[in-house]
């Protein structure tokens, strides 16, 4: 495989609040390598956000963050502010749920796209970036993109929005997408078609992509590549066939039968029984135990370490090599 485009080594992040630590991120290591979707799925609560904003150093003051974070292999951690700022925005841009968020109400679209092009290249005229903002809202699918890019943020519909701020992500042609929930917050028919334009400009632009969502059904059209988190860790990574056909992880296989399948076949959908734990005081052993159809007394006594199960698969569970017969036991 190529050289990764972001490593993310032994990573945690933790919140100081009165009532103790919250562990929110726990022993994450991965890499995106350049090009590909690399889909991040978990119950909410999992630790999903949390990960993604403490690598990019957007997390809040109380937060304990340690591990090593290498983009193109300069140290995200520990680069000046200055740096990390170019570094977002130029080479790393984020979409999250609610463009609200991320965009200005009082100034219009286009301008704000403007703006961002202009922040990173100030050699760009604004006569050149306003073009260019109307060829990004064009790119992704924002009808009669002239007069909208003269528009205010509350002038466009909910899905119209996402597409802006997916226009605003892309304008200085980031390496690396992280998209945040970028559909949650829509209704379904509209969350197809912003999937699509996340699609359309990933491909166009050969961009890597960081997809979070707590939905598993939206990643198997969307991922190369899958990691599945749970109460604060990576609890199976691997490819989409090896996620969806040949899980090895308790928790993954649980997800699995709480979506439809994606032919529409399945009878009865199943959702995971009980909630996940508190990140304040995890069960002992695996955090999914208590939830989990096959833990035993030994799924108590330590953390699972993560184990190599295939080709590009990993699952972090002490009985992933009896699951087969398990499975087949109890079902
Ligand atoms: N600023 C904070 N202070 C304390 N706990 C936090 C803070 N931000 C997030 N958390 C906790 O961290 C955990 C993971 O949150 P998050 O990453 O947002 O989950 P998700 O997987 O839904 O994105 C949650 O239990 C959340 O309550
Ligand atoms: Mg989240």
């Amino acid at each position: 495989m190529s050289d990764a485009l972001l490593t993310v080594d032994h990573l945690n992040v933790g919140f100081a609040t009165k009532a103790g630590i919250v562990q929110a991120a726990t022993d994450i290591t991965f890499e995106i390598y350049p090009g590909e979707v690399l889909a991040v799925v978990g119950e909410s609560g999992s630790g999903k956000s949390v990960t993604a904003l403490a690598l990019m150093r957007l997390h809040p003051d109380n937060t304990i963050v340690t591990g090593d974070v290498r983009f193109e292999g300069r140290d995200l951690l520990n680069m000046s502010d200055r740096e990390m700022r170019a570094t977002r925005g130029n080479d790393i841009a984020m979409i999250f749920q609610d463009p609200m968020t991320a965009m200005n109400p009082v100034f219009a679209v286009g301008d704000q796209i403007v703006e961002t092009i202009r922040v990173h290249d100030s050699s760009v005229s604004k006569q050149e970036a306003w073009t260019k903002s109307v060829d990004l809202l064009k790119l992704v699918g924002v009808p009669e993109p002239k007069r909208r890019a003269s528009q205010y943020p509350h002038e466009y519909s909910g899905g119209m929005r996402q597409r802006a701020m997916i226009a605003m992500a892309i304008a200085n042609d980031p390496k690396l997408l992280i998209a945040d929930e970028p559909t949650t917050a829509l209704d379904v028919t509209v969350q197809a078609q912003v999937m699509e334009v996340l699609h359309e400009v990933q491909a166009e632009t050969g961009s890597a992509m960081m997809l979070i969502t707590h939905d598993l059904g939206l990643v198997a059209g969307s991922a190369d590549r899958v990691q599945v988190m749970y109460a604060s860790r990576l609890m199976e990574t691997g490819t989409i066939d090896q996620i969806f056909y040949e899980s090895q992880n308790p928790y993954t296989m649980a997800l699995l039968d709480s979506i439809p399948d994606l032919d529409g076949l399945k009878e009865q959908l199943e959702p995971i029984p009980g909630n996940p734990p508190s990140l304040l005081n995890p069960p002992s052993g695996c955090a999914f135990r208590p939830r989990c159809a096959f833990a035993a007394d030994v799924c108590a006594a330590e953390v699972p370490a993560r184990v190599r199960v295939g080709d590009q698969h990993e699952s972090r569970c002490v009985r992933t090599h009896e699951l087969e017969t398990l499975v087949g036991v109890t079902s």
